[in-house]
This record gives C-alpha cells, structure tokens and sequence, in this order.
C-alpha cells in the first residue's frame, strides 16, 4: 500500500515538521507499506534534501510552466533538483481556486518530463441518482492523460477523492461498497486508456476522511493501493495507526 500524506497548510512551522518527518522515518522501517509525504514547498527545501530513508517526499502542486520570467512559481524541475519524487496534481482545492483540466495536464506533462510520479486527484462533487457523477469522473481522468504518451499514463497514480467526503470524519467517508464499485469503473476508464493490460497495475488511491476508524473497512476488498490522508496525517500517533492498519 501507498500512504501519502497531505499535510495541506496543517504545519506551518520547522520544529514541528523536522518531528513529524523523523517520525514517519521511524514508521517506514516498521511497516511494508511504502511512505510518501507532501510537506509545504518550504519545508521541502529544508527536508528533502539528502534524504536517503524509505520514505520519499511529494510536492502539494507544481507549476504548470517551467523556467524563466515567472515570479511565485515552483517548477517540476526545481522538486526533482532537491530530490522530491512525487507530485500532487489537481487537488481540489486547487481546482477550487481556478484549475482547469487543461491546467492539470500542463502539469502531469511537466512532472512526468522531469522525473516526477504524478498523483492525480479527481473526484465528484457530489453524487446524484442518474450517475452522472461517472460521467464527470471519466472526463476528469480522460481530459488529464490523453495528451501523454503510453507510457506516460502508465505512471499516472490516481487519488480518487470524492469533495463531499473531504476534510471531514471517518463517519462521512465513502462506504466501502461504492468504493469498490468506483474502484472497478476508474479501472475500466484506464483500460481504454493504458497500453496492453497495464490498467490492471495502475495505482489508485482513496482520500476523503480517512482515519484509523475506517481505514481498515477501506482496505478490505475494495481494490485500492493506498490512502491520501488529510488532516489525520499531521498527528503522528493517529497517521502511525493508519499505516499500521492499512494492509
Ligand atoms: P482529509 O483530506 O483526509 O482531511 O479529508 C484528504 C485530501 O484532501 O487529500
């Protein structure tokens, strides 16, 4: 399993970064599940530097454009210099404030051209009886990936986060069942997709409320490969618990 964690705006200062990344360290040489941590862009600089432990570190967001006259932005190249190996792309919230589908291709394209494992997140906003929620899932995966290479969507991970279930409690995540059923569909929409049966190996993660409550129901049967946890990661008692049961 792949644990991310999404520390969003959560921690804002070094102390309590240095600790909570030392923890995970600790953590990662205790569990198989592979660790992944997205720190803010500064504290990336200070941390990802150098590191040679089992975990590997995610930038929140990139940049859609690289180089030159572009005050503010962070790059996929600048991330792969400092020794970053993944990149959040298309969070909600960052949709929220503008990102279209096409910005979110620009940005796969660019994290995929420069060595950075893309996480892609998409997600309903909510979900209606006629299931034209399907609909907008598929168009959000299909407008993302169609313009990279074969290859390039192959290393796409998907974070399948449905907005209603965010940044709430385990007792308003998704129900299992239609996790696996929606597991099932993004596979299905992959396969049109991905090159040769390469769909069945595609990594798909779950984000939405997830904590140590419900991340073993999650887990089970539902044909996911890992979690994109929010505000249950930025405490290191409750994140070591959800590693520990994700299995
Ligand atoms: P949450 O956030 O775990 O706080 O719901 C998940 C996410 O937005 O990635």
């Amino acid at each position: 399993m792949l644990i991310v964690a999404n520390w969003k705006a959560y921690i804002e200062d070094l102390q309590k970064a240095k600790k909570l990344v030392s923890v995970s360290k600790r953590l990662s040489r205790t569990t198989k599940n592979d660790i992944v941590l997205a720190l803010p862009a500064p504290f990336l600089g200070a941390l990802a530097v150098g590191n040679t432990s089992k975990i590997a570190f995610a930038a929140q967001d990139i940049s859609a454009t690289t180089g030159g006259a572009k005050t503010g932005e962070s790059t996929a190249p600048s991330y792969a210099s400092i020794g970053v190996a993944y990149a959040i792309v298309g969070h909600s919230e960052r949709r929220a404030l503008g990102e279209t589908n096409a910005i979110v291709a620009e940005k796969l394209a660019h994290a995929l051209a420069h060595g950075l494992t893309p996480i892609l997140c998409i997600g309903e906003h909510e979900r209606d009886g006629e299931g034209r929620y399907l609909a907008y899932v598929r168009e959000e995966i299909t407008l993302a990936i169609k313009s990279l290479s074969p290859n390039e969507r192959a290393k796409v991970i998907i974070a399948y986060e449905p907005l209603w279930a965010i940044g709430k409690t385990a007792a308003f995540a998704i129900e299992p069942n239609d996790l696996s059923e929606m597991v099932l569909y993004i596979r299905k929409v992959l396969a049109e997709l991905l090159p040769g049966k390469s769909s069945s190996r595609a990594r798909i993660l779950y984000g939405g409320s997830v904590e140590p409550e419900n991340v073993r129901t999650l887990t089970e049967n539902s044909g996911i490969n890992g979690f994109l946890i929010g505000h249950a990661s930025i405490d290191a008692h409750t994140f070591a618990q959800i590693v520990k049961q994700s299995a």
